[in-house]
């Protein structure tokens, strides 16, 4: 329902299969992220904490996955706080019964068409041909892809983004919107949200996908981000919006658009009102959830390049 934010089953079909589902002989396993350059430091870790030789698996071929069963559940959680707290990526997860069956389903890479895909970096997925994928770490911040409102808008950027875009991600949390962006070939972010676990995880999840350089994430409130953004994205929902309205509207450049999400069906008319001079090019719907992508001008937001133009303006997800 429209309103709340709560986790929605990822989708059954065409997801990639799991690469396998090990460990049985432990209560719970240690899941440690690395890249095949980090795996012996990664085995040292494991290995001055008492945790015996893990097993390591490749689900795309650049990240690996070391598991390590524990035998008790409270010393596996105390074991990834403190990898966690050497700046190392680890969780941890089931190890078998109907609840590994759970995090399998719950762990599925999402797919936005072709064109885009967004998986936790410790899912034992097979991510091996998946177009543009962007690796999340959430952790405190809101945003794996899968929640309706968080997904309308990556489709709004898988046939939006053309590249070279300036994005602005407004209520960042993990830093997926932008993230995605880059992906599919904006040029660089600002992503700003009140919460310092998200800036913290944006910040994680643009190392992660080796986007460091090209992401600033802050505290900072909207009215101290200066300069137009080609892209300003706004998955806040309706207070949000009526909240921030001047300030997301000075910042999408004249031939720039805005995505806006969150808020209930019936709340979108009071939300395009809000978003004046800004017209509606767009409007999405998944389940009960909207989303408005917002332009200057009445077809598309670049008129050399109409992708709006060309798309009926209700799209159903
Ligand atoms: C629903 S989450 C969206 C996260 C992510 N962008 C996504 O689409 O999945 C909303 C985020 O907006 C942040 N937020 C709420 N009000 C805000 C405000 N006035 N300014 C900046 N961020 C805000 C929250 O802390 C939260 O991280």
């Amino acid at each position: 329902m429209a309103g709340s934010y709560r986790g929605q089953p990822r989708q059954e079909s065409g997801a990639p299969k799991p690469l396998r589902t090990a460990g049985q002989d432990g209560t719970v396993i240690v899941v440690l992220v690395a890249t095949e350059e980090e795996l012996p430091g990664a085995r040292a870790s494991l290995r001055q904490l008492g945790l015996t030789a893990p097993e390591v698996v490749a689900p795309s071929d650049t990240r690996r996955l070391l598991l390590s069963p524990v035998i008790d559940e409270s010393r596996g959680a105390q074991v990834v706080t403190r990898l966690r707290s050497e700046g190392r990526l680890a969780v941890l997860r089931p190890a078998g019964g109907p609840q590994l069956g759970a995090w399998t389903r719950h762990t599925r890479p999402v797919l936005v068409g072709d064109r885009l895909a967004v998986c936790f970096a410790w899912s034992e997925h097979d991510r091996r041909g998946l177009a543009n994928l962007v690796e999340i770490d959430p952790n405190g911040g809101f945003g794996t892809g899968d929640h309706p409102s968080t997904r309308l808008l990556l489709e709004a950027l898988a046939s939006g983004i053309t590249g070279g875009e300036r994005v602005l991600d407004v209520g960042c949390g993990s830093g997926v919107l932008g993230l995605c962006a880059l992906r599919l070939g904006a040029s660089n972010m600002v992503g700003v949200d009140i919460e310092t676990q998200a800036i913290d995880a944006t910040r994680r999840n643009a190392a992660l996908n080796g986007f460091e350089r090209r992401v600033q994430a802050t505290r900072t409130t909207l009215d101290g981000i200066e300069g137009a953004f080609d892209v300003v994205l706004a998955n806040i929902g309706r207070a949000g919006i009526v909240e921030l309205a001047p300030q997301l509207l000075a910042r999408v450049s004249p031939n720039g658009w805005l995505g806006v999400s969150g808020m209930a069906p019936a709340q979108c008319s009071l939300v395009a009102a809000l978003l004046r001079p800004l017209q509606v090019v767009e409007r999405r719907m998944c389940d009960d959830w909207p989303a408005l992508v917002l332009a200057h001008r009445p077809f598309g937001h670049q008129p050399q390049s109409p992708k709006f133009a060309a798309l009926p303006s209700s799209v159903k997800c």
